[in-house]
């Protein structure tokens, strides 16, 4: 077998993590190829499922003997704690590594340590290698651990015109099928959905994560949160039809903002606390307009449909923004066709203080 470069291991690495996508929560993805003392892959793993052994242990396992002498290549700083699995860096040392080549430190003040382990061992460690793309990877748990509360994702639908309803009220469906499906697959990567009570007692989503042909319910399902400040949600919300978890946030359990109504920072910070590391907001407008003037959203999602209302609701109501020079700008990130809509991906630009 030829020899493989660094490079091209952390470029392998990156996408086994991704792999992970969905279902590691609360811990990160990772990824791992181990080079044998020759430069060749002896070895892969990415971290599968959360309590599941860890991307190095995983490689190290396939490697063997073959690890000894060798370099791993890991896409996140080797945890250097026990948790529901033993420390990596230790395994590592125990496999007689020479050689670890990490893409981004660990920010998580009790797994983080692991370069230090490492180089007090004698293993030469080097960070930093493909960081950007592996840090892309991994955005949502590194934002969220960074800074201590989920890293939000608005995701909206609208006609081309921004409208999310008729003006009779009616709205479904907007988009497509096969936007919908998309949306489904998005669920099925974060761990909570969040949407207002108004979009409750309008349209009494599900919010679960399914197959849309045949109802199945995805294995690992998002928490549903219903931010609901005085308890409106009915008891016979198909919120609380028990298919998944659900939190209905009140102001009484979260606290409440100046206007009374659910504090969202609270609710984050709450959300984290409760393993929360991605979050899918899925509105409505008065919610997303909410979190958008907090600057608390990420990333935004739109699904446009080629339709035009010309009256009804929009997608998103007050943001804060009241004249042209506070819109909220964006980078637009991605524009692929859904069947006959478009998915816009974009992140809104960090406004100076
Ligand atoms: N096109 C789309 O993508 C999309 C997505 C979802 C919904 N919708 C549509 O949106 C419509 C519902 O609109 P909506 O604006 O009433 O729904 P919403 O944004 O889901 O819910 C708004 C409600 O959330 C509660 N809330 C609690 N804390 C809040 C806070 N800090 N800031 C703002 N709101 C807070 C408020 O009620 P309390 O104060 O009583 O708690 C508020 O009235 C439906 O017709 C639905 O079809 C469209």
């Amino acid at each position: 077998m030829a020899s493989v470069s660094v490079d091209e291991a952390m470029r392998r690495a990156i996408a086994l993590a991704a792999r992970g996508l969905g279902a590691t929560s609360p811990n990160p993805v990772v990824g791992c190829v181990l080079l044998d003392a020759d430069g060749e892959v002896a070895g892969e793993g990415f971290h599968a499922y959360a309590g599941g052994p860890h991307a190095e242990i995983v490689a190290l396992a396939q490697a063997g003997r073959r690890a000894r002498g060798g370099t791993a290549v890991v896409t996140l700083e080797p945890c250097d704690h026990t948790g529901r699995t033993g420390p990596c860096s230790h395994a590592l040392i125990a496999a007689g590594v020479a050689r670890v080549v990490v893409a981004v430190p660990d920010p998580n003040p009790v797994a983080s340590g692991g370069a230090a382990t490492l180089r007090a061992a004698g293993i030469q460690v080097e960070l930093g290698v493909r960081a950007e793309e592996a840090e892309a990877g991994n955005v949502a748990w590194l934002t969220s651990m960074r800074r201590g509360w989920p890293y939000v994702i608005w995701k909206y639908a609208a006609t081309l015109d921004g409208r999310s309803a008729a003006a009779d009220g009616t709205s479904m469906w907007i988009t497509s099928e096969a936007a919908r499906i998309d949306v489904h697959a998005l669920r099925g990567t974060v761990d909570a959905v969040i949407a207002g009570v108004g979009t409750v007692l309008a349209d009494d989503p599900r919010l679960t994560a399914r197959n849309l042909r045949d109802g199945t319910l995805a294995i690992r399902q998002p928490l549903r949160v219903v931010v609901d400040s005085s308890g409106r949600t009915p008891a016979e919300a198909r919120v609380r039809d028990g298919a998944a978890r659900t939190w209905v946030a009140t102001a009484a359990e979260v606290g409440a903002g100046r206007d009374g109504r659910v504090d969202l920072a609270a609710l984050l910070a709450e959300l984290h606390h409760r393993g929360v590391r991605a979050a899918l907001l899925e509105g409505g407008p008065t919610l997303a307009g909410a979190f958008l003037a907090a600057g608390l959203v990420d990333k935004i999602v739109g699904y446009v449909a080629p339709k035009l209302l010309g009256a009804g609701p929009t997608a998103l109501l007050d943001a804060g923004v009241t004249t042209i020079a506070d819109a909220i700008d964006l980078e637009l990130t991605d524009v692929t066709q859904v069947g006959p809509d478009l998915r816009i991906t974009a992140l809104p630009r960090k406004r100076e203080a």
